[in-house]
């Protein structure tokens, strides 16, 4: 006791004692105590020091049982075995108390006869950082409680038991507890679980009369004073004790780095009841177990009939290091191959290792690992099987059964392509028909041209610079990945014919399958009115990327609408207007194009004020968008210029013909004036221009026309005389002048 700090202490302390909460009473700088229940106790309690003025707890961090050993020592206990608590109660102050010790011994200042609580507050201080009162010594968590006396109880040497607060596993349901195995001194000593394994857990389980498959454990299980087998422990699987094991020595048993008796025990779950080992006779055949069934797939849990008993597959399977193995892919077609069932698509699979077909219950060690040589086509049979030498760390890894499914011929259109799932036009998850079975493109490596070919052959033509995804945007689908490591050059018609993998030859580390964007064949900048009566009214398009995208209608005016009547030349211009709760047929584009503000002199909808929206964001936006009416008087119906060429081929004879008898004699007369005058004015000058024009490419140089760049769409010149009141493209297309109105 530092008595001359006592009495240089004396009055302030008194003092101080009377100032602080008189619960607490001051005490000796250096003094150390178990507090218990509101006294202090020479046997238990939540230990504590003293800080010159008050009692405050010690921080669990980094504390050893070794401490623990010398500070009952100190209070007056022979060959102790304490438990100790950690995270055990609260205390309003907290202080960290830590002496470095050589790993396996008492603290070294023990042995020069210095009080363990000297040696260690010798090095105490307070937690000042937040971060560690919070964490590492928060008062309200983490104060240790030490019990001198603690009886770790006798019993025969080498048993096991599964320990629950004070009750053992035959008192208790006892599938479950802290592992404990008699030492050779005859207490009960935990068992370290550093290396501790799934071998070991079932040898255990084995020991204590229980299943010895599905046995689970968790490192950590709580305190207890003393280590006994471990770590480094080593069972053979045909091990039916824990003592027939290897140890390693007991170096490695006390030092805290390894076996920690506040953090390294092992809590072990075992199963009950026996196995109802179900028995099978041909063996290599499988089944589906839980199985749903549709038209196309049945799936569920797979098992094998391996030496005459049913039996499981664990989830974490793999297999197949070597090349002339076979990969996992191909193991589940080999699965299916198994399956006797003729309306199963040959190797086609897939397997599903997130356990959403349950877990086997019938106590069968699963089969953990399978290789198979050669093909699939003899299905399992020759195929070698490891069962129950589950991963390194945990059973936990593997308490569920593999997951299979197979596929079902569908009269699908072998080699046919299409999108599926997208919420815009023109994008989707890019799936094949083959063998009968729609299915996905593995996304690695899987590139533009390929997705140009892709594209084309899904009738969105002949069109560059496909958007790839790879993240799963239009979901994994039902389907099994078919495709893989694909390589075209662009020029093919048909994705089947570029260099590729069929399913299951080929091994797809990627976790969707490819989906697509095709873009349009629209130049940037242009726009176009869709969905209303004639090209002139509509919803406004914009191409943004190459995308035709819908326009947002926020702040959509007057003002805007006209630039896209402008930009359309259409007559009456000066006459454009938005359209509010439009009566046209949306389109099925996103929307990209936003915000717009126009001042009325731009001649181009781009040239405004605007925002865009990237794909991601646009694509979920269904809000009102932007539509626009030019006001062009037209007397009849017309198809939309973005329907497809065969009803506007069919449209354009309607048109001419309902226009004629629509129009009236004076408009038709005027008509003909116009087109005769245009013919004998200007038929030079176009005909010159047009040259002009063939000589640039085809190509509108001025961008005065956007949407005749389109002319893919073969309906395109149908309209053109509508659309187009510039003189030139009238002139080059005279036969529908009579369509034009004033
Ligand atoms: C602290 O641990 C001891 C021993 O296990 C126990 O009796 C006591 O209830 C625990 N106290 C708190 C507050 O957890
Ligand atoms: C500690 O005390 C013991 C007996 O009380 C004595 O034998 C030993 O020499 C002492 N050690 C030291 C380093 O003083
Ligand atoms: C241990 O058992 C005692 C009495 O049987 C009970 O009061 C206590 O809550 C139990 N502790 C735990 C952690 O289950
Ligand atoms: C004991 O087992 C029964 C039935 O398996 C279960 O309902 C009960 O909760 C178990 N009790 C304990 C303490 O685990
Ligand atoms: C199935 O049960 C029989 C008798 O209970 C046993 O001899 C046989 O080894 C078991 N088979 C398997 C694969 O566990
Ligand atoms: C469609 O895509 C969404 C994600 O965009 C996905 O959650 C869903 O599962 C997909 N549906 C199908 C049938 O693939
Ligand atoms: C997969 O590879 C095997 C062996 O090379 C071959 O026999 C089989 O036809 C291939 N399957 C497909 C679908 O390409
Ligand atoms: C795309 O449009 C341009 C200009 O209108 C046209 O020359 C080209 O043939 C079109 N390409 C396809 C694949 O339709």
């Amino acid at each position: 006791m530092p008595t001359v700090m006592k009495a240089t202490l004396l009055i302030p302390a008194v003092v101080l004692a009377a100032f602080l909460s008189l619960t607490e009473a001051t005490c000796d700088l250096k003094d150390i105590r178990l507090y218990d229940n509101g006294e202090e106790s020479q046997t238990k309690g939540m230990l504590q020091i003293c800080d010159g003025t008050q009692w405050t707890a010690v921080c669990d961090y980094q504390w050893r049982q070794v401490f623990s050993i010398a500070l009952c020592q100190d209070l007056g206990h022979a060959n102790p075995t304490p438990l100790t608590v950690s995270n055990n109660g609260s205390w309003p102050s907290i202080r960290y108390v830590s002496r470095y010790t050589s790993l396996y011994s008492t603290p070294s200042c023990h042995y020069n006869n210095e009080s363990i609580a000297a040696c260690l507050t010798s090095s105490s201080y307070y937690v000042t950082s937040t971060y560690a009162r919070y964490y590492y010594c928060n008062t309200n968590r983490d104060t240790l409680f030490i019990q001198c006396d603690f009886d770790m109880g006798t019993c025969t040497r080498g048993s096991i038991r599964l320990y629950n607060n004070g009750s053992t596993s035959s008192t208790t349901n006892g599938t479950s507890g802290m592992l404990q195995m008699c030492d050779t001194s005859g207490r009960w000593t935990a068992v370290c679980g550093y290396s501790w394994g799934c071998r070991e857990s079932r040898v255990a389980c084995r020991q204590l009369g229980y299943t010895a498959n599905n046995a689970q454990y968790i490192i950590n299980a709580g305190p207890w004073p003393i280590f006994g087998f471990g770590p480094y422990s080593s069972c053979s699987s045909s091990a039916t004790s824990l003592s027939s094991c290897y140890s390693y020595s007991s170096y490695y048993r006390q030092t805290t780095r390894y076996c920690n008796p506040l953090a390294t025990t092992i809590r072990l779950t075992c199963q009950t009841g026996s196995q109802t080992n179900e028995s099978c006779s041909e063996n290599y055949k499988i089944r589906i177990v839980n199985k749903k069934e549709t038209e196309t797939s049945i799936e569920g849990r797979v098992e094998v009939c391996y030496r005459n008993a049913w039996t499981p597959f664990c989830r974490s399977l793999y297999s197949g290091y070597y090349y002339y193995y076979l990969n996992s892919a191909q193991i589940g077609a080999a699965m299916c191959n198994s399956l006797d069932d003729s309306r199963v698509a040959t190797d086609l699979s897939v397997l599903y290792r997130d356990n959403r077909f349950g877990v086997s219950t019938s106590g069968m060690e699963s089969i953990t690992r399978i290789s198979c040589p050669g093909s699939t086509t003899s299905g399992l049979k020759y195929c070698s099987f490891t069962q129950g030498s589950y991963s390194y760390y945990s059973c936990s890894n593997c308490p569920g059964s593999l997951g299979l499914k197979c596929f079902y011929r569908t009269d699908c259109n072998e080699g046919e392509v299409r999108l599926v799932n997208g919420t815009i036009d023109r994008e989707g998850r890019l799936e094949i028909c083959t063998n009968g079975v729609w299915g996905g493109f593995c996304a690695n490596s899987f590139r533009k041209s390929a997705a140009h070919v892709a594209c084309k052959q899904a009738g969105y033509g002949d069109v560059m610079g496909a958007i790839i995804y790879t993240n799963g945007e239009f979901g994994v689908g039902d389907g099994p990945v078919l495709y893989g490591n694909v390589e075209c050059f662009g020029h093919e018609n048909y994705i089947a014919d570029c260099s590729k993998n069929i399913a299951p030859n080929f091994t797809c580390y990627s976790y969707a399958p490819v989906g697509l964007l095709c873009r349009d064949n629209c130049s940037e900048g242009s726009v176009r009115l869709t969905g209303g009566r004639h090209s002139y009214e509509g919803y406004a398009e914009v191409c943004v990327d190459g995308i035709w995208t819908l326009i947002s209608d926020n702040g959509w005016d007057d003002i805007d609408a006209r630039v896209v009547c402008k930009q359309l030349k259409a007559y009456g211009t000066s006459a454009g207007e938005k359209v509010d709760n439009p009566p046209y047929t949306r389109s099925n584009k996103a929307t990209r194009f936003s915000n717009v503000n126009c001042n009325g002199k731009e001649d181009m909808i781009e040239d405004c004020r605007h925002h865009t929206i990237e794909l991601e964001e646009g694509k979920t936006f269904d809000g009102p968008v932007a539509a626009v009416d030019c006001k062009v008087t037209v007397s009849i119906t017309v198809p939309s210029p973005s329907q497809t060429s065969q009803t506007s081929n069919t449209g354009r004879s309607l048109k001419r013909e309902d226009t004629i008898l629509g129009s009236g004699v004076g408009l038709l007369i005027l008509a003909i004036s116009i087109l005769v005058i245009g013919i004998t004015i200007m038929a030079c000058i176009i005909m010159r221009m047009r040259k002009l024009s063939i000589a640039k490419g085809g190509r509108n140089t001025d961008r005065e026309q956007t949407t005749m760049q389109h002319s893919r769409l073969e309906e395109e010149d149908a309209y053109d005389a509508i659309r187009d009141p510039n003189p030139v493209s009238v002139t080059t297309k005279p036969h529908y002048d009579d369509e034009m109105l004033s």
